[in-house]
């Protein structure tokens, strides 16, 4: 079976969220600002998809080590991504429970959580109550780090997402507009 973003998208429309992965040039530059690949690190990445920024994680890990893990919700975007990254440490679960997933794991608290979520089509409660749990889940200082596409900003969610990361993290930095990718973005890197 083919496991596209957009077939998914037909299937899942409110999971997925999104007709078409993410650039090759979104994913260096979110795991660039997160500083993946610099030092050792436990990574969790929310809602790997089709792979984009896991497979860029995977790779700079290699060369420095550290934890990674990925929680995706889709049963069949999981078995793909078992296929492509056997090595990947996978959990088919629902972002809200990452704190408690790092519990069972013996996992104190995670340096980095990425997050490829469709932000912009969950409803309010599963937005704050996702941003609740990275917030748990993450150490004092730790980093959180997504994306939103530049046409939503403006919209109501898109500035009351904003907000709500405003509330949660001490310090919310933008990158500049990525506009090899379809549609253009651009990456929130928070901090606790
Ligand atoms: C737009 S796709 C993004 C895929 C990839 N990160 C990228 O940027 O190309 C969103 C992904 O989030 C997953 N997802 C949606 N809600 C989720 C949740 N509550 N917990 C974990 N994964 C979720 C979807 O199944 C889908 O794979």
């Amino acid at each position: 079976m083919k496991h596209s973003i957009f077939l998914n998208f037909l299937r899942h429309p409110t999971q997925v969220g999104a007709i078409c992965a993410s650039s090759r040039v979104l994913s260096c530059a979110i795991t660039d600002m997160a500083g993946i690949g610099s030092v050792p690190q436990t990574v969790v990445e929310l809602g790997p998809g089709t792979g984009v920024f896991t497979r860029e994680v995977l790779r700079r890990q290699k060369a420095c080590g550290g934890r990674f893990l990925a929680l995706e919700i889709n049963e069949g975007l999981c078995c793909n991504l078992k296929n492509i990254f056997p090595e990947l440490e996978l959990y088919q679960e629902n972002a809200l429970r990452l704190p408690e997933l790092l519990q069972e794991k013996k996992i104190d608290h995670a340096d980095v959580v990425l997050a490829g979520l469709p932000w912009a089509i969950f409803p309010e409660e599963l937005q704050t109550g996702i941003l609740d749990s990275v917030c748990r889940a993450l150490h004092p200082g730790g980093q959180f780090l997504t994306f939103a596409y530049v046409q939503g900003v403006w919209l109501p969610a898109g500035r009351r997402f904003r907000k709500h990361l405003q509330d949660r993290f001490r310090n919310v930095e933008t990158s500049p507009v990525i506009w090899r990718n379809l549609p253009p973005a651009f990456i929130y890197r928070c901090t606790l």
